[in-house]
């Protein structure tokens, strides 16, 4: 089954979700937006006001300013796969809990598989914990350097959300976006290499 089919399925089959207290609140499921096919994937944490009123992921005041990082840092946005570890808003923003996060990574599992990205990006500490698989993860002193979860690389950063309250963050988020940018061309120039060495694009 090809992604964009896989994806919409998925989506399909979330929806009602009542694996957690998370759905009494909600206004729309935010299961994730961008291509299919995307090699880079960015997970952040869960929905926000505006996401949740809109089914939308990062369209509120953070993702304004992480599409700005993309775009510096030179990311091309038709190659980028966006989504959150849970799906529903918690109330007031709150972070999600063990148990909605537990009950929710299967679909985060389940969109990794099917958009298989070359790289993904983990915004903050959730996302980094539950990506990796370890609930001791510092975002603070882990940040910024790769790490392999299962087949894929990836790299934790800061959530853009902190950046807007700290901008002491903004240096280091730059600096890890810059990183993901030079993964991503050599990830690019190897393809592009392999398909020239096959005789042909
Ligand atoms: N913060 C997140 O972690 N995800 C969103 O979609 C919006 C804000």
């Amino acid at each position: 089954m090809n992604p964009e089919q896989a994806l919409h399925d998925l989506q399909a089959a979330m929806a009602g979700c009542r694996r957690c207290g998370l759905c009494r609140n909600r206004r729309h499921i935010v299961f994730g937006k961008g291509n299919p096919q995307a090699r880079i994937m960015l997970v952040g944490e869960g929905p926000g006001r505006e996401e949740d009123a809109q089914g939308i992921p990062f369209v509120g005041q953070a993702g304004r300013l992480l599409d700005k990082i993309i775009a510096a840092a030179g990311l091309p946005q038709e190659d980028i796969y966006v989504c959150n570890v849970v799906k529903c808003r918690p109330p007031g923003n709150r972070l999600p809990t063990e148990e909605e996060t537990a009950a929710c990574k299967p679909f985060l599992r389940e969109q990794i598989r099917i958009v298989r990205p070359a790289l993904i990006v983990a915004l903050g500490a959730l996302a980094s914990q539950t990506l990796l698989n370890d609930s001791g993860f510092r975002i603070s002193k882990g940040r910024g350097q790769w790490r392999q979860g299962g087949i894929f690389p990836i790299l934790p950063t800061y959530h853009p959300a902190a950046l807007l309250r700290d901008e002491g963050k903004k240096r280091p988020v730059w600096e890890d976006f810059l990183q993901v940018a030079t993964k991503y061309n050599s990830i690019i120039s190897a393809n592009y290499k392999q398909n020239e060495d096959k005789g042909g694009l």
